[in-house]
């Protein structure tokens, strides 16, 4: 007799013939167990009961963010050596080749919103390597509206329509950030025209927060990621976002979906920026401050690899609502950063996940690694795990499974008191300034009415006003003024 263990549910197990969950046979799937023709129906009808019990339960809670995406699966290839700067097995060589599941989304509205919406888009990949999964969780901006995450809750109620009426309105998002001058420079991509992508293909990506890369000798290099797409960036002005989201809520999922159908697989480049720590105080911000880009002219792009989607999922439910990233699931040879952004992130992912999916969403084949794996943690919620093993606890003298080898750490000291505090170089204005005058004359036009009309929200005080412009004119004189002038503000 066949191990019953190995059976996992599946369409390749389907029955000619419909059934229960428990496999009883279904004669009439079309008529619910009544007394007499007309009814009432019967409590015993189990087969009714279980069909609309399943129904009722359909829905898992959607993302508290990011809940509107589309995945595709693929591959990433090395086409660079970066072997002296990590150990980590996937990048070992050029040409060694890692599957991947990427997840396209927008950040603020539900899982059905419209894909044309002026927001960020995320863009996270995760790499089931044979040393475990490495969830690389970026955005097509390449930095943050704030630095530390203790702000992002907020931050987020601020940008979600308001709880009265529903509706996202400028009035609380500007209120909210003229608190925080150091969104000014994400404000420059939001409030641009890459603020509005094409569609999921032609955008680029960002691991935004700073990691490490660790090699093997131990040596730490910071470093900042870069998607760049092998098509052209394309984005959709505010004409255009209104025909195309109005003829179609998901263009975005179905460009995806159809190129890869058509064999036009989307493809991208992996860039690295490096900075080594022990040079990082040169710069006149802190590098691990999420509200700030690494200059390229001093820190240029380096190739990495290629990521090339081309497998459309399956199914969407078990391929991108179950799919669950999480900043902290990094390999050997890559570890986090003291972005503190950073750091918020790998506490709340997971945390987020066992919420929305239950303790052992990483059993979840899409979450599931493809390496071997083994740990005591045990049981708890639709654990369906098949174990054997008699020895569920360590160490013991009866369990061969031993230690890895051991995993480089970032060979930083800390001397520092406890604080709650603000970091040094803020540096809030610089790089906001220098993007705004890199625009050519009818993009800063763009850019200009954006925040004319957002800042003309009837409830957006004269005293927000002021504070916006003041915030702009210091990152550009010349915005400050323009604003000042066409919205009537003394400052
Ligand atoms: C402290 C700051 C942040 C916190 C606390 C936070 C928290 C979260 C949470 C709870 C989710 C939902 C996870 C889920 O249910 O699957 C999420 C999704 C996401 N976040 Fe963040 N986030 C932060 C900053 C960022 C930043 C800086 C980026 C870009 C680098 C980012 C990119 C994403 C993406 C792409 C997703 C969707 C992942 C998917 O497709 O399933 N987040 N975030």
């Amino acid at each position: 007799m066949a191990d019953l263990s190995k059976y996992r549910p599946s369409s390749s197990y389907n029955s000619p013939y419909w059934t229960t969950n428990s496999g009883a046979p279904v004669w009439n799937n079309n008529n619910s167990l009544t007394v007499g023709q007309r009814g009432p129906i019967l409590l015993e009808d189990y087969q009714l009961v279980e069909k609309l019990a399943n129904f009722d339960r359909e829905r898992i809670p959607e993302r508290v963010v990011h809940a509107r995406g589309a995945s595709a699966k693929g591959f990433f290839e090395v086409t660079h050596d970066i072997s002296h700067l990590t150990s980590a097995d996937f990048l070992r060589a050029p040409g060694e080749q890692t599957p991947v599941i990427v997840r396209f989304s927008t950040v603020i509205h539900e899982r059905g919103s419209p894909e044309t919406l002026r927001d960020p888009r995320g863009f996270a990949v995760k790499f089931y390597t044979r040393e475990g999964n490495f969830d690389l969780v970026g955005n097509n901006f390449p930095v943050f509206f704030v630095r530390d995450g203790m702000k992002f809750p907020d931050m987020v109620h601020a940008l979600k329509p308001n709880p009265k009426s529903h509706i996202q309105e400028d009035w609380r998002i500007l209120d909210f950030f003229s608190h925080h001058p150091e969104s000014l420079h994400m404000f420059t991509f939001l409030f641009d025209d890459v603020g509005v992508p094409q569609d999921y293909r032609h955008m680029e990506g960002f691991g935004v927060n700073t990691y490490t890369l660790i090699n093997k000798e131990g040596k730490a290099h910071y470093v900042k990621f870069h998607w760049k797409p092998t098509v052209e960036v394309k984005n959709l002005l505010e004409d255009e976002a209104i025909k195309v989201g109005g003829a179609n809520h998901s263009h975005a999922t179905q460009d995806l979906f159809d190129s890869i159908g058509a064999g036009t697989f989307p493809e991208w480049k992996l860039f690295i920026q490096i900075i080594d720590p022990d040079h990082e105080d040169k710069f006149d911000f802190d590098p691990l401050d999420v509200t700030k880009t690494w200059p390229e002219d001093i820190l240029p792009l380096q190739p990495v690899g290629r990521l090339v989607l081309n497998k459309n999922i399956d199914n969407f439910f078990a391929e991108n609502e179950q799919l669950a990233f999480c900043p902290a699931i990094v390999v050997p040879g890559i570890y986090y950063s003291d972005d503190k952004l950073l750091q918020t992130r790998i506490f709340s992912y997971a945390d987020s996940q066992r919420h929305r999916l239950g303790p052992n969403y990483l059993q979840l084949p899409v979450n599931a690694p493809k390496s071997a794996h083994h740990n005591n943690h045990h049981e708890g919620f639709m654990n369906f795990m098949h174990r054997d093993e008699e020895i569920n606890y360590f160490p013991s003298r009866y369990d061969p499974v031993r230690h890895a080898e051991p995993v480089p750490l970032p060979p930083t000291y800390f001397n520092a008191k406890r604080d709650r505090t603000i970091i040094e170089k803020e540096n809030n204005f610089q790089q906001p300034g220098e993007r705004y005058r890199s625009f050519a004359p009818e993009r800063q036009e763009r850019f200009i009415k954006r925040w004319v009309a957002a800042l003309s929200d009837p409830r957006v005080t004269d005293e927000i006003r002021s504070i916006w412009i003041t915030n702009w004119s210091q990152a550009d004189k010349s915005l400050g003024q323009e604003l000042a002038s066409r919205l009537n503000i003394k400052v």
